[in-house]
């Protein structure tokens, strides 16, 4: 579905290997979650496969084809949807509005509701909320789910969705998951994450550490070089 070849992404000022050579295959339907510790470049490899930041060199395709000199939004046209860590705001733009250019087309109040409600949001209370900085940190990055959710993408790419979002039971948050038909890519540091992942991949330095079950890859995160993982025992 998606091939990452020897993607490497340096910054030029300082010569400094933010991504070294990663070569990775996600493949169709199936839930991958990138975790390591911060710094690790886990924020980078997502943006570029999104085509947010240009690699220095190596090649992604996507279905066969070769994507790498592609935009963010021919990519996205091709079905690769994104929410970012920091989600942004859009001011004039209300929360129904985003909704509807996201997906596409306009959606009648139940579709609405039906998205904002698998987020934890009761849609009464924000289709008409502006889409600025009135909106606490938590309901911005639900939004930006919900957003996610309505472009029904081939492949969907999180980075740390878990973040801001305490209210709202976690249960939910991965029953979401578990749900997409997608190819799903998710930056966590959540156990509860890790856990549904059918791979784990762990990142260090830039580079692969190690891909595996999350049983499989628990021994290597290493509370010296991730810090102590969210939610366990807790
Ligand atoms: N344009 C840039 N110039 C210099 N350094 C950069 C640049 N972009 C990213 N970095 C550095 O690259 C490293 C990887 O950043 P990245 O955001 O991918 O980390 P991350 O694994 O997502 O971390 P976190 O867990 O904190 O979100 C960091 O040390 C960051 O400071
Ligand atoms: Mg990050």
């Amino acid at each position: 579905m998606l091939k990452i070849e020897n993607l490497s992404y340096l910054v030029n000022n300082d010569g400094k290997d933010i991504l070294k050579n990663i070569n990775l295959d996600f493949l169709e339907g199936k839930i991958y979650v990138i975790t390591g510790p911060n710094g690790s470049g886990k924020s980078t490899l997502v943006k570029l496969i999104m085509g947010i930041l240009t690699p220095s060199a190596g090649k992604i395709s996507f279905k066969g084809k070769d994507i790498t000199n592609l935009k963010i939004n021919e990519r996205a046209k091709l079905g690769i949807a994104y929410a970012f860590q920091q989600p942004v705001t859009f001011k004039g733009l209300k929360v129904k509005d985003l909704l509807n250019i996201a997906s596409n087309k306009e959606n009648d109040f139940n579709s609405l509701c039906e998205y904002l409600s698998s987020v934890g949001l009761c849609a009464k209370d924000y289709i008409n909320r502006p889409l600025d900085d009135k909106l606490s940190g938590g309901e911005l990055k639900r939004i930006e789910l919900a957003m996610v959710l309505t472009r029904n993408a081939c492949v969907n790419i999180f980075d740390e969705p878990e973040a801001g979002i305490d209210l709202w039971s976690f249960e939910n948050l991965i029953n979401m998951f578990k749900k997409l038909s997608s190819t799903t890519i998710i930056v966590s540091h959540q156990t509860k994450i890790l856990e549904i992942a059918d791979s784990v991949i762990l990142l260090k330095n830039g580079a692969v550490e190690k891909i595996g079950k999350y049983s499989e890859i628990k021994p290597y995160i290493q509370i010296e070089t991730c810090g102590k993982l969210r939610g366990e025992n807790e």
